[in-house]
């Protein structure tokens, strides 16, 4: 037996993943987003540049591999997320219209030690605005994917947690501060955030470490550090989500896993999911745009939701979602090989009438019939020797055992009346 790749899953039914996809489209057109649709290859530089150097991704999660020499030595790899290629088409398509609100969903590719929740390849759900400096704009774009789980996806129990990273200078001065504080504690603190604290000081916050942890919980706090304008923007958005009744938690140790946000974050979590708790993370970012060579920075604000670790949350719940039902299927059944032609011509004529149909042909007539059960067919047309003389057929309702013969050529509105 070959076995699939480590950390990638199988989907045997599709009808929870196709509804939470289906529901977000609908939900964020509503608020006059569009769909995108970015490659899944592409320029490593791209994400080294968007993500930071220093970040775990770039590090050590992406996969990697160079073209084939005719093609050059461009190093190119499996995205390992949608905001910077999402950019990257914003720059490379000279979009000019701002701000460009658009969505994109799709496979993404990260080498995480898998466990339940984290996988290596994943899909998310991702949605931007590029190009809008107002925090009213973040508190409805939080608002409209609270709005998303809590009303499209009836989900219940989850918490959304805030935090407001300030501007370059504000996280400057918090840098001093971290770094004093962590340099006090130096014994105290694991391996890793003695190497973070050198390289990129920040992620010390994202160290699952207890001792760490608990320590950090005391360390100085950028939303105690913001400058002027900063400070009045943080009071607004928490205003602004407090009028659109969206209940968030301060969480002053938020800052993500990715270098490129400024001032609001946010995230949703959710303790049923274990560990990787988190389904729904994003925030604001200020030089993506011209990482990518854009000619004019636009600060920009985005998310995106892991569809898997949704699936994980729905699926106990998954009675209260309007789900589509199962389609109603008719078992075309042959009784012998010499109707098969006729049943093909019948299995044809209804599928282009637009019943789903299934033409059993294989075993004897008493396992076709079973089958039919099994399958859970609304009706079965039996075609036999003398229904093939007559030009008629036997409709067999599966649910009260009823038989009739009737003429082949009322077949489809003898079924029609059955709907
Ligand atoms: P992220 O927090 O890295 O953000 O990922 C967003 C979501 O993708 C997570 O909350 C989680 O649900 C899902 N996810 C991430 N990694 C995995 C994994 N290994 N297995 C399963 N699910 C996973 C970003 O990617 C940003 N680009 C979000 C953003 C958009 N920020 C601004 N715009």
């Amino acid at each position: 037996m070959i076995s699939r790749v480590k950390g990638t899953q199988d989907i045997l039914d599709m009808t929870l993943f196709n509804f939470i996809v289906g529901q977000a489209k609908k939900h964020m057109q509503t608020y006059h987003f569009h769909e995108i649709s970015t490659p899944i290859l592409e320029p490593v530089e791209l994400f080294k540049r968007a993500l930071g150097l220093q970040t775990d991704v770039v590090t050590k999660e992406m996969y990697c591999f160079r073209a084939s020499e005719q093609e050059g030595t461009e190093e190119i790899c499996l995205r390992p997320e949608a905001t910077a290629s999402t950019v990257r088409a914003f720059v490379e398509n000279r979009i000019d219209q701002i701000p460009w609100k658009v969505f994109s969903w799709g496979p993404m590719f990260r080498h995480e030690r898998p466990q339940k929740g984290r996988y290596r390849q994943f899909t998310q759900f991702n949605v931007e605005v590029i190009g809008s400096n107002s925090i009213a704009q973040d508190a409805l774009f939080i608002k409209m994917i609270d709005r998303f789980f809590s009303d499209k996806l009836k989900l219940k129990s989850y918490a959304v947690l805030i935090n407001f990273l300030g501007c370059s200078s504000d996280r400057e001065v918090l840098r001093t501060k971290l770094d004093a504080f962590l340099e006090k504690n130096i014994n105290t603190i694991c391996a890793t955030c003695r190497e973070r604290k050198e390289k990129n000081i920040m992620r010390v916050f994202d160290c699952k470490n207890e001792t760490c942890a608990q320590l950090y919980s005391k360390a100085p706090c950028i939303t105690d550090h913001l400058c002027e304008e900063c400070k009045s923007e943080w009071e607004q958005l928490q205003e602004q989500l407090a009028l659109l009744s969206v209940s968030f938690i301060h969480k002053p140790i938020l800052v993500r896993g990715l270098d490129y946000y400024n001032k609001t974050v946010f995230e949703f979590v959710s303790d049923t999911l274990g560990a990787q708790n988190t389904f729904c993370g994003g925030g604001r970012y200020a030089h993506l745009v011209e990482y990518c060579g854009g000619k004019e920075d636009q600060p920009s604000i985005g998310a995106a939701m892991g569809i898997e670790r949704l699936m994980m949350l729905l699926d106990p719940i998954k009675e209260r979602l309007p789900l589509p039902h199962e389609l109603a299927v008719y078992a075309v059944i042959p009784t012998s090989q010499e109707q098969e032609t006729l049943a093909l011509l019948i299995a044809d004529q209804l599928a282009s009438n637009g019943f789903t149909i299934d033409m059993l042909v294989d075993g004897s007539l008493k396992s076709r019939m079973r089958k039919a059960n099994k399958i859970g067919a609304k009706a079965t047309i039996i075609i036999g020797p003398d229904e093939q003389i007559n030009h008629e057929v036997t409709i067999k309702n599966m649910t009260t055992s009823e038989e009739i013969r009737i003429a082949q050529v009322e077949l489809v509105n003898h079924l029609k009346g059955m709907l």
